[in-house]
């Protein structure tokens, strides 16, 4: 097993087993005292004042036990802080509800690629709310502040594939900001790494966009309301939106779904302020362009069984 991991469970275990073992001792001389000092065999209450020895077993003891604990806790939290200086690094970011991992050399991704029995640093932050990045398997978990640089480290270990989960509630779809850790062994992770994006199939550019943004998280392709409205039919679309002037109704035209793509919290769509961050800085001019033509164009939904909600044309 490897070396972090052990020591986690290291510490789990130590205290698990103590508390354990305590507790089982305490019900057992408590049952025996039950018997042993029962009123009908002592009609007589005494009164006792001190007992040296008595005091002594209970302060030291115990003592030494808390320090044991404390002990496995802290060499093993300094194993989870120590990052190897070879780690390699890789940048994570979490928002309302997808990871984002960018690589060293440009590319990023939606799950974590990671090379085999390699020490791996992620610098983790948040766009909008705190987030929290936890493997199980590694028994990592650490926030992702907005406005904040966290890290966790671990070695990958042998090729597989670990959930990644978000360990913070973070709003309604918490519970679906999943994602995994594929472990490739070296060379094939170097070919993965090399490569263009993902290998291109039959879905319409538009939707790889809105893919990788993570848009279809909130919004889905097929009519299905999640957070954000539905992309379905969404250009011309009329909304009633408030403003400090009152009530307006806009037209999801060109203009406007720019506006709430690069800035959110604009007065036109202040329906969504605070509920989604803008993309001014992620999204290039030409991805926009292509989005609102699939948007114009109406796009054609071809629906994949059992993923409501994330269909992809
Ligand atoms: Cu992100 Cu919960």
């Amino acid at each position: 097993m490897l070396e972090t991991i052990s020591r986690v469970d290291t510490a789990f275990q130590f205290i698990f087993g103590i508390s354990f073992a305590i507790m089982i001792l305490i019900t057992l001389v408590a049952v025996f005292f039950l018997f042993k000092y029962h009123h009908t065999k002592h009609p007589d209450a005494s009164e006792i004042d001190g007992n040296v020895a008595a005091e002594l077993t209970w302060t030291i003891i115990p003592t030494l036990i808390v320090l044991a604990m404390f002990w496995f806790g802290w060499s093993g939290y300094k194993a989870l802080r120590s990052a190897p200086a070879d780690s390699m690094e890789v940048q994570v970011t979490a928002r309302m509800w997808s990871w984002k991992f960018e690589y060293p050399n440009g590319k990023t991704s939606k799950e974590l690629y990671v090379p085999a029995n390699k020490p791996v640093k992620l610098n983790m932050t948040s766009l909008d709310v705190i987030h929290s990045f936890y493997v199980p398997a590694y028994r990592v978990k650490m926030d992702t502040v907005p406005g904040m640089n966290t890290y966790v480290w671990f070695n990958a270990g042998e090729p597989a594939q670990y959930d990644i989960l978000c360990a913070e509630y973070c709003g309604v779809r918490h519970a679906f900001m999943l994602s995994k850790v594929v472990v490739l062994p070296e060379e094939e992770y170097e070919l993965w790494l090399a490569s263009d994006e993902q290998p291109s199939t039959d879905k319409p550019e538009a939707v790889a966009i809105l893919e990788k943004h993570g848009c279809i998280d909130c919004h889905s392709l097929d009519g299905t309301e999640l957070v954000g409205p539905t992309f379905k039919d969404i250009y011309g679309r009329e909304t009633v939106v408030v403003t400090p002037d009152g009530e307006m109704t806009v037209t999801a035209d060109e203009k406007y779904l720019e506006t709430a793509i690069y800035d959110p919290s604009a007065e036109i769509v202040k329906n969504y302020e605070d509920m989604m961050p803008p993309f001014k800085d992620e999204m290039s001019g030409d991805e926009l362009d292509t989005v609102i033509e699939y948007f114009k164009s109406g796009g054609t939904q071809v629906e994949k069984p059992g993923e409501k909600g994330r269909v992809i044309a």
